[in-house]
């Protein structure tokens, strides 16, 4: 007997469908729709039916096993608009062509060569605090890890530019979250002043790539990073089959832009729980004072820190970066006791997921502990998401994430302001809302 009911969810008769509640509090209303509905909700924003799945196994069946029968689709045409049609969001046999190229810059051995480069960008940063004072810790890690991304992936300083870089693609996704996944595409048609934003946000992007791929055009020299990689994909100055400038520009600015962004709000996170968990930080401190004995970690240090990789595993699982992954169904499928039709928004929460009491035991604990006798299982940890798209940086972002944490925790102690208030802001990443303003301690003071 063919399936063919549509899984329950909230109705409503407003056109707009429940793009408000949606738009104002996306996390809340995800939340809510799973506890009145179940694991499969369907309910609607204007004419889009989205489909949200709240149980692992459905998740591995979208992302992984089933994955052909899905597309990044609609809502990332919103997002091509800045960085065009790089590996995030290119299909099909094109995508696959790029990610070839792309991946030799992720294996370990060239990941393993980025070490020095990120502990410099680190070491830099603190040299510039002062005991006591005061810092936006969320702005440090912004900062931090563009400029980390920049000379990793394009070998180029962008110590300078890095501020205004930095709000450029703050405009860009304020607009992304003010609009939220659906309907978005059109407000960048009307000459809004946050249209005008975004377009003068691109242009000053665009500017720096283009700069980057010009240079290195006219530079003999020979260079071992991602952008030799996506110049010269057969060696370096062998002209053939080389891309375009501008697919080498959508290339470039999506790497660099997804580098940074996540790993920061992953760091800005960990640091904020750190401060708010004492017995946990001084099991980190206890870790680094152990292991590095005041040394500035290298690559033979990173396997005797794995309470520090727990801390940041744990920190994801609470407040994961990319706190819900999107698709768009190209035909009906079946899922439990459902047809889903061809052209839904299907989304999935990690979030929610790694907040389920089903998956883990005092889900709203700050426990690193917890990973002592348990892997993460996929799909019930999928802060890289799982699947053939699943985030090719993941081994970078481990790297930076655990030696960014070790070499600061080694010499500081950070604490959250106290009257400073802590709240999420859902946008592309799931960014505390007011930054967090912290200060820095030296640990030997
Ligand atoms: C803590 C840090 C990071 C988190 C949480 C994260 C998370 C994710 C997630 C969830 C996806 C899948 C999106 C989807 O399925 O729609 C993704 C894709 C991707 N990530 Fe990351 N990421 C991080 C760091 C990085 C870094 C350092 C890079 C380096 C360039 C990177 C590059 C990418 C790229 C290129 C994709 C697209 C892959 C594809 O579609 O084939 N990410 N990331």
């Amino acid at each position: 007997m063919k399936k063919h009911r549509l899984p329950p969810g909230p109705k409503t008769k407003i056109p707009l469908g429940h793009l408000t509640d949606f738009r104002k509090d996306i996390i809340g209303f995800m939340d809510k729709v799973v506890k009145s509905y179940g694991d499969i909700v369907h309910f609607r924003i204007g004419p889009i039916r989205i489909v949200l799945l709240n149980n692992p196994d459905h998740i591995r069946e979208v992302l992984s096993t089933r994955h052909e029968n899905f597309v990044k689709g609609r809502p990332l045409e919103m997002t091509k608009k800045l960085i065009g049609n790089g590996i995030l969001t290119s299909e099909g046999e094109f995508h696959k062509r790029q990610a070839r190229i792309i991946q030799p810059a992720f294996h370990r051995k060239r990941v393993e060569s980025y070490v020095p480069i990120i502990v410099d960008c680190v070491t830099k940063m603190m040299k510039s605090w002062e005991e006591g004072e005061t810092v936006d810790i969320r702005d440090e890690m912004t900062e931090m890890s563009s400029i980390m991304a920049g000379r990793i992936m394009f070998n180029v300083d962008i110590e300078e530019e890095s501020e205004e870089i930095v709000n450029a693609l703050d405009t860009a996704t304020a607009l992304f979250g003010r609009t939220s996944i659906p309907f978005s595409e059109w407000l960048l048609k009307l000459p809004l002043p946050s249209s005008i934003r975004f377009k003068k946000a691109k242009a000053r992007l665009d500017r720096l790539i283009y700069g980057i791929i010009e240079d290195r055009r006219n530079d003999d020299g020979t260079h071992e990073d991602l952008m030799s990689l996506l110049l010269y994909p057969h060696g370096e100055h062998d002209s053939e089959n080389t891309m375009s400038d501008e697919q080498i520009r959508d290339e470039a600015i999506t790497l660099f832009l997804t580098a940074f962004d996540t790993t920061s709000t992953a760091l800005t996170w960990t640091w904020y729980l750190l401060s708010q968990n004492d017995q946990v930080e001084a099991e980190f401190h206890e870790e680094l004072d152990r292991e590095l004995q005041g040394k500035l970690p290298t690559v033979g240090d990173i396997g005797k820190l794995p309470f520090t990789r727990k801390v940041m595993t744990e920190s994801m699982r609470l407040f994961p970066p990319t706190y819900v992954t999107p698709r768009e169904s190209l035909e009906d499928f079946e899922i439990d006791q459902y047809v889903i039709p061809k052209g839904s928004l299907v989304l999935m929460s990690q979030y929610l997921i790694h907040r389920d009491p089903r998956f883990y035991e005092n889900p709203e604990i700050f426990d690193p502990h917890r990973w002592d006798s348990k892997e993460p299982q996929r799909f019930e940890y999928f802060p890289f998401s799982g699947g053939p798209r699943t985030c090719i940086g993941e081994p970078l972002a481990w790297m930076e994430g655990v030696l960014t944490l070790a070499t600061v925790g080694q010499s500081w102690r950070l604490r959250l302001v106290s009257d400073h208030p802590v709240e999420m802001l859902p946008l592309v990443n799931l960014r505390p809302k007011y930054g967090m303003k912290m200060t820095v301690h030296k640990r030997d003071e």
